[in-house]
């Protein structure tokens, strides 16, 4: 059994537009897939609906064994325990430390009381400073992580979803803030430490050669279906055309390689 699989997955926001209509992908452990597509294409809504930050309209999402769509509040939040997120604004809280950045990814195993004074366990510290080390930035443990460059508060994101010790992570967007260097400093780490730590990861890029480097595989979403989807190496121009719709397609067809 694949660890994630999308079945005819459709969602809107409003009536009179599909984002997203009869998506199906399926996604093996270990396997470390890019997304790409044009800007409203429903990368990000794609990614939000596999962890239910937004409603699935149609089809289902299996993540794990488990049917999304129907998980209870209390079943929805062990499941997010799986899931690692990764932000293009990075989401860290700008006043507090490096180390308690890393720290709240431990939240979804507290209960609330925990969670608000800070509780944690020694194990959990060591973990969060053994993924700084991993990541490079051991140093700014106790500084803000205001005071950080994009690409350190960035890679502050990994360990923190990272910590939580996930089945997946799903990153929108990891470099979209970043410069070229910064950017092969994140990918480089985000590749390598999901591999070593055998954790799946589905990246949401902009940059075709940058997914097409990393990525086992890529998936190209066009006006919410998918275009394209076989391994990185087999993404040809033509296949770019069709994505980004660079050339008039007559009629979309799936690209299956
Ligand atoms: N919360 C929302 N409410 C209403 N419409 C939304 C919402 N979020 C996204 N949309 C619409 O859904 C479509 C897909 O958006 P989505 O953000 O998934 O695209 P994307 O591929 O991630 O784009 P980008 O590359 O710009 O991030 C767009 O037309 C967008 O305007
Ligand atoms: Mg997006």
């Amino acid at each position: 059994m694949s660890l994630l699989k999308v079945e005819k997955l459709g969602k809107s926001y409003n009536a009179d537009a599909k984002v997203l209509n009869d998506v199906s992908f399926e996604v093996e452990a270990g396997e470390f897939v890019s997304i790409i597509g044009p800007s409203g294409a429903g990368k990000s809504t794609l990614l939000r609906c596999i962890n239910r930050m937004v409603e699935i309209d149609e089809g289902k999402v299996i993540f794990d064994g488990n049917d999304v769509g129907s998980l209870n509040k209390k079943e929805l939040r062990k499941m997010r325990t799986n899931i690692g997120m990764i932000f293009q604004h990075y989401n860290l809280v700008p006043r507090l430390s490096v180390i308690e950045n890393v720290l709240h990814g431990r939240f979804g195993y507290k209960t609330t009381v925990q969670g608000i004074l800070g509780k944690f366990t020694e194990d959990e510290k060591e973990q969060a400073f053994y993924l700084l080390k991993k990541l490079g930035i051991e140093e700014h443990a106790y500084k803000r992580c205001d005071q950080l460059s994009g690409g350190q508060q960035q890679r502050v994101g990994i360990a923190r979803s990272l910590i939580q010790e996930p089945k997946i992570v799903l990153c929108d967007e990891p470099i979209a803030s970043l410069d070229p260097n910064a950017s092969k400093v994140i990918m480089d780490y985000l590749k390598s430490i999901t591999m070593e730590l055998n954790i799946t990861c589905i990246v949401n890029l902009h940059q075709v050669e940058i997914a097409r480097s990393y990525s086992d595989r890529i998936i190209g979403l066009s006006k919410g279906g998918i275009v394209f989807d076989g391994p990185s190496y087999r993404l040809s121009t033509d296949s770019t055309d069709l994505i980004y719709g660079t050339k008039t397609v007559e009629k979309r067809q799936l690209v299956t390689v």
